[in-house]
């Protein structure tokens, strides 16, 4: 019997901008969204802070009944993705399984660029980590990425203030950091799933000939390919077209604020971990 979510995680509210994606490609399935707005953000926590706090989320996930979780979140992706695939899933969940967005990012970048030359804005711990680095060389090793952590988007993004004219400062100032000396960039990643909606101020600052690139179309085609490559996942997945918010954090703020990044209304439930 087909009794199984899809597990949707990010720290709070960015992981909407890939929900986002995913419903006009799949939207038979059932999908439980949480964001762990009472402990966002994840950006400047250690290593074995967003391991510790996104291994809680994803297994508060499993217990729903979500057999499939997607790390909708670049810093979770980096910080803790593989440690719960190698050390947590095997022993505890053989039959569940945990997927990120860096991984299929990676995988089609070679697509957006002529120069070989990739920007990435993310977080500090995304950029701290060198995933995207790492996951690009590994497959495309001609391919030069050079990353610009950008930490007052978040809090900016979350406050609503990313399209009020205090914002133009810090996308500026970005901006300038990431493209200083750094001629031939031909494409900007947005390694944060919240960075989509700030996209508006950086276009009004971009240099032409530069392409902004979010994940929530690419994360979307990925699980889609996943799902068909393995049909004894996508055969345990409820069709009922149903979708359930979840926030740790104050369920009125995460309806208003959320509704912005999901682009429709949200009704969200609160629980505590
Ligand atoms: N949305 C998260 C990401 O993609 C970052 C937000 C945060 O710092 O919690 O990295």
């Amino acid at each position: 019997m087909r009794k199984n979510s899809i597990g949707i995680f990010d720290s709070g509210y960015g992981g909407l901008t890939v929900f986002k994606s995913i419903i006009p490609e799949m939207p038979e399935y059932d999908y439980i969204y949480f964001g762990d707005n009472a402990r966002a953000p994840y950006g400047d926590h250690s290593f074995e802070t967003v391991y510790r706090y996104t291994l809680d989320c994803v297994e508060w996930l499993f217990a729903q009944g979500c057999s499939l979780v997607i790390l909708a979140c670049n810093t979770a992706s980096a910080k803790a993705l593989r440690s719960i695939q190698q050390n947590v899933l095997p022993n505890k969940y053989p039959n569940h399984r945990v997927l990120g967005v860096i991984r299929p990012t990676a995988e089609v970048i070679n697509q957006y660029t002529k120069s070989n030359k990739v920007g990435v804005f993310g977080t500090r711990g995304t950029v701290k980590s060198a995933s995207y680095q790492l996951e690009i060389n590994k497959l495309y090793p001609e391919i030069e990425v050079l990353q610009q952590s950008c930490p007052m988007w978040v809090p900016l993004i979350e406050n609503n203030e990313h399209l009020n004219p205090g914002a133009d400062y810090f996308v500026q100032t970005y901006l300038n950091k990431l493209l200083q000396n750094k001629a031939g960039i031909d494409c900007i990643l947005l390694a944060c799933t919240h960075y989509p909606l700030i996209i508006p101020k950086l276009e009004a600052y971009l240099p032409g000939g530069i392409t902004l690139l979010s994940q929530g179309d690419i994360v979307a085609k990925s699980l889609k390919d996943y799902l068909s490559r393995h049909p004894e996942i996508e055969s345990g997945l409820r069709r009922s077209a149903g979708q359930r918010f979840v926030t740790s954090g104050d369920a009125a703020v995460f309806d208003t604020l959320g509704s912005l990044f999901f682009g429709a209304p949200i009704q969200s439930e609160v629980i505590s971990l």
